[in-house]
């Protein structure tokens, strides 16, 4: 089952809206994919005691003592909520939160919707809340953000940015003097189940509990940021001869040798050859959550049965189809005809089913097709997923 009931186009969110202004779509999630009983089984699987994995938000940060024990099972120490004080600190108001969510397939799902949207890599985190008690005052955060209300309400005060585009290095609690908030809203809205607010990074906002449960996934995508790009080069300017020289005197001494290098710096960083060298080495460190098919690939008694499956490619960010390549999960493949004419499929439709995807080839074609989805996903540059 595919949880993106209308997907949001994505030339038209990147033109309009990506890295711009926030947006709310409507109706874009089908609230009838995860229940609250499987949300709940996600925060007891959640890593408990790192400081990032599981928080419960009350006043502030509540410090882990309060609310998980930890014990020795047969030796080995484990974690659990001390589900009392967890139950009254909910009660009264809390918010519980699991960050950094990965390989539980149906957020897995959902997540990499909005990371192949913006061409990025995504990081998920769940709120769930059952009161009408704010947990959080007005910020920014230092990513863009989707945000998708899996159950109930929730109400979101937004404010114009005070400071543009921050990065993971600025927080908004340590700039909130020198830039601080508006006093106008921009927007103040109520999202409901199966909505989507993208919340550019900068964004003041302010979500706020209505009074009845509200559950929601928050996708923060990161795409390649022009500092990345800097780091990567600079990080490589020993390799050429006037990266290698020094400064040793005084300006007058120097100044050829910086007019030299300025100019060296502008002929790279414009030539769309560095450019393509920086995507790869960029894409060659990124992995995506995928599938372990253990039964398809190792049970030698099984038949590939495709029909009825979806298929997705293991990549957040496929523009260089277009080149002739691919990097998906640290491997690097190039493709002959046939393989970029099925990706270029694929990557245009996000989770494509088998069955959809066959109806654009010949049906002379199918078997050919069928063993080349076999070796693509074995390679795990493909993932197939059930139903
Ligand atoms: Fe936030």
């Amino acid at each position: 089952m595919n949880p993106i009931n209308k997907p949001i186009k994505k030339e038209y969110f990147l033109e309009n809206y990506f890295e711009k202004k926030p947006c709310v779509f409507k109706g874009v999630y089908d609230t009838k994919f995860i229940d609250q009983h499987e949300i709940e089984d996600i925060f007891n699987r959640s890593d408990l005691m790192s400081f990032e994995g599981i928080k419960l938000m009350y006043n502030g940060i509540l410090d882990k003592s309060e609310y998980i024990e930890s014990y020795s099972d047969l030796g080995i120490e484990r974690h659990r909520y001390i589900y009392p004080k967890l139950y009254d600190y909910i009660n009264s108001g809390a918010t519980l939160v699991a960050n950094g969510v990965i390989n539980e397939p149906k957020i897995d799902f959902i997540s990499k919707y909005f990371a192949s949207l913006t061409n990025s890599q995504a990081f998920s985190s769940i709120y769930l809340a059952y009161g009408d008690k704010g947990s959080f005052k007005s910020h920014w955060d230092s990513r863009d953000i989707f945000v998708v209300q899996l159950t109930g309400k929730k109400r979101w005060v937004i404010y114009e940015p005070s400071f543009t585009d921050p990065l993971f290095i600025h927080r908004s609690v340590d700039m909130e003097n020198t830039y601080p908030c508006s006093s106008e809203p921009y927007s103040d809205i109520v999202l409901e189940e199966g909505d989507v607010l993208y919340l550019p990074r900068g964004w003041w906002h302010n979500p706020l509990p209505i009074g009845e449960e509200t559950i929601h996934l928050s996708v923060g995508v990161f795409p390649p940021f022009i500092h990345d790009y800097l780091s990567w080069f600079f990080n490589r300017i020993t390799d050429f001869d006037i990266g290698r020289k020094s400064l040793s005197g005084s300006w007058d001494d120097a100044k050829n040798k910086i007019k030299e290098l300025s100019e060296f710096i502008e002929l790279q960083l414009s030539s769309e050859d560095i450019y393509n060298e920086f995507m790869q080495s960029f894409n060659a460190e990124k992995r995506v959550a995928s599938k372990l098919n253990l039964d398809l690939f190792c049970n030698g008694k099984k038949r590939l049965q495709l029909s009825g499956k979806h298929l997705r490619i293991n990549s957040n960010n496929n523009l260089s189809i277009n080149s002739g390549y691919i990097i998906c999960n640290g491997t690097k493949l190039y493709l002959d005809p046939i393989s970029l004419s099925l990706l270029k499929i694929i990557d245009e439709n996000y989770y494509i089913l088998y069955d959809d995807l066959m109806s654009y080839f010949n049906n002379t074609k199918h078997k050919q097709l069928e063993e080349l989805i076999y070796k693509l996903s074995y390679q795990d540059i493909l993932e197939i997923v059930n139903g």
